[in-house]
């Protein structure tokens, strides 16, 4: 199977096993996860899905939602009352303990916002997101203010990462997140732990969220080059 196949089997499959009519969804971002929230809207428009709240996680979800007609709110919405029943997301990198590595669509923020006010949390990868160790191949995301860029790499190194602030594509200079801040990709030396990183990384002062998630234990949706699902839990 190509690899766009893969994903589009794997996002499907996530939504046929675990979404049902009347749940707070939250809906995730990238080139695997689009495939669960236009799997979300094909549902709702054949009546298939009903009464479904859904909480996107960037801009690109947000009009994926808009054209299937999804009904849209946000973790403030008093429909949602700050928590969703599950959310479904892509992921970068995912380690043998199902935690992952994500933020390669820039999304990172909210996505770990609307992740961590779900009482089940589903990962949707092919097997090339696969890995032993975090963050020694797939940079893992820093998201930053502008005016502590250079504060924050210099501490990042001194962690004894290498990082490299993100460029845009068809624009001069950074990429700029949907909240309006900068990213800094860090690859480590040597494996570490990325359940204290994850907090630590997070204390430097104007470092607005970075991408290991590892407080919560996804249901991770595998899919095979051959055409077969893996579940891992
Ligand atoms: C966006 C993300 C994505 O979920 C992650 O980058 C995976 O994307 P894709 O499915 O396109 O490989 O974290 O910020």
């Amino acid at each position: 199977m190509e690899q766009q196949e893969i994903k589009e089997m794997v996002g499907k499959a996530a939504v046929e096993a675990l979404v049902r009519s009347g749940m707070k969804l939250g809906l995730g971002t990238g080139s695997t996860a689009i495939h669960a929230v236009r799997h979300v809207g094909a549902l709702i428009q054949q009546g298939k899905l009903k009464d479904i709240l859904a909480v996107p996680t960037s801009f690109q979800s947000t009009i994926e939602c808009e054209k299937w007609g999804i009904p849209l709110y946000n973790l403030n919405s008093r429909e949602i009352g700050g928590r969703l029943d599950l959310t479904i997301d892509g992921a970068d990198e995912v380690d043998p303990d199902n935690y992952c590595v994500k933020g390669g669509g820039g999304a990172l923020l909210l996505e770990k916002i609307v992740a961590y006010a779900s009482a089940a949390y589903c990962v949707v990868v092919d097997e090339s997101k696969l890995v032993n160790n975090l963050a020694l191949t797939f940079p893992l995301p820093v998201e930053v203010i502008n005016e502590a860029r250079v504060p924050v790499m210099k501490a990042l190194e001194s962690l004894g990462t290498e990082t490299v602030l993100r460029e845009a594509v068809r624009k001069a200079g950074p990429v700029i997140t949907d909240h309006g801040n900068f990213i800094i990709d860090i690859r480590f030396r040597g494996p570490v732990d990325p359940r204290t990183l994850e907090g630590e990384i997070n204390q430097l002062p104007g470092v607005v969220e970075n991408g290991f998630f590892t407080r919560l234990r996804p249901e991770v949706f595998i899919g095979r080059a051959d055409g077969k699902l893996e579940v891992r839990r």
